[in-house]
């Protein structure tokens, strides 16, 4: 462990400020920029403070898995954030590794083009929904992708693990989150409400039926039973219902919603990976985190 290293508590609060009062400083760089709150949250649901501490929590229980694994963050370790976004997770790496080390791909280009500039680098690249890249073999340290595999299709996520393990280094570590099994509940409980007084007091106003993305969570599973006992039976669950995908670049034919149980990680991906853990504590963790290592 690197001694000169911030510590996190401290980390976080750079980082907060480095929204709420730019410009600031770490190791004598500006840390980087943030695009408009209406970008923030319609990529994560929320913005500045709320959605930093997000983050927060996956990459605190990234850097402390990847140590507890054997295989600590050292300054010459190389990360790619897979659907990196406006770059809300990559930022907190900084903390760890030179802005050199750092790279991002994903599929919608305003995001790429908004860290490219926001991180003054060239290590954000624009991908295809499905692999290859143009990313070196055997080149990564650590893959982490917050809030992709919990959307992606049972195709696009083994083609991903493959070209993962193409990119990796022999021991690197992927750190992937998808849908818990509580939001079943959650989308379930969408379903509720439309089909309560909203409902009835809709008809009665005769409006036309919203797309809301909420309501079309209410709309994931015709049988939300079903598909809890498809999870419970370790299959991956998808689905791309209307009002799910999530526009521009992201289509229906890979983007949706999905939950992939334990026992699937451990077998689907065995030919490449190994499991080590799936770490879910809903009482402080939003997404179940599935970490691998490569064989
Ligand atoms: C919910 S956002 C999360 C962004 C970021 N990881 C974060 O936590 O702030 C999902 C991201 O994945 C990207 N994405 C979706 N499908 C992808 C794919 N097939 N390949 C690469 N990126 C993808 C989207 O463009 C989007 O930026």
């Amino acid at each position: 462990m690197n001694q000169d290293k911030i510590g996190l508590d401290e980390w976080f609060e750079l980082v907060s400020q480095s929204y709420l009062a730019p410009p600031v400083s770490h190791k004598g760089k500006t840390l980087p920029a943030f695009p408009s709150d209406i970008i923030q949250a319609n990529t994560t649901g929320q913005s500045g403070v709320a959605t930093l501490k997000e983050a927060f929590i996956f990459y605190k229980d990234s850097v402390e898995a990847f140590e507890a694994f054997g295989k600590p963050v050292l300054e010459s370790s190389r990360i790619l954030d897979f659907g990196v976004g406006w770059g809300r997770i990559a930022r907190f790496f900084l903390r760890d590794l030179p802005l050199d080390n750092i790279y991002g791909v994903d599929v919608t280009r305003e995001f790429t083009e908004i860290c490219g500039k926001t991180f003054q680098s060239e290590n954000f690249l624009t991908c295809q929904p499905h692999p290859p890249t143009s990313l070196p073999e055997k080149y990564f340290d650590f893959i982490v992708g917050y809030s992709v595999f919990s959307h992606l299709s049972e195709g696009a996520c083994m083609a991903w693990m493959k070209e993962f393990s193409r990119i990796l280094v022999p021991g690197g570590i992927v750190a992937l989150t998808t849908r818990g099994r509580p939001f079943f509940d959650f989308c379930e409980n969408q379903k509720k409400k439309k089909e309560g007084l909203y409902l009835t007091l809709r008809n009665f106003l005769n409006k036309k039926k919203p797309s809301g993305y909420l309501e079309a969570l209410g709309e994931l599973f015709e049988d939300f039973d079903a598909a809890r006992a498809r999870y419970d039976r370790g299959e991956f669950v998808h689905s791309n219902v209307e009002g799910v995908g999530g526009g521009g670049a992201l289509n229906t034919t890979f983007y949706g919603e999905t939950f992939i149980p334990e026992a699937y990680a451990r077998r689907a991906y065995a030919p490449f990976f190994d499991l080590e853990k799936f770490m879910f504590d809903p009482s402080y963790q939003s997404h179940p985190i599935m970490f691998f290592r490569k064989k």
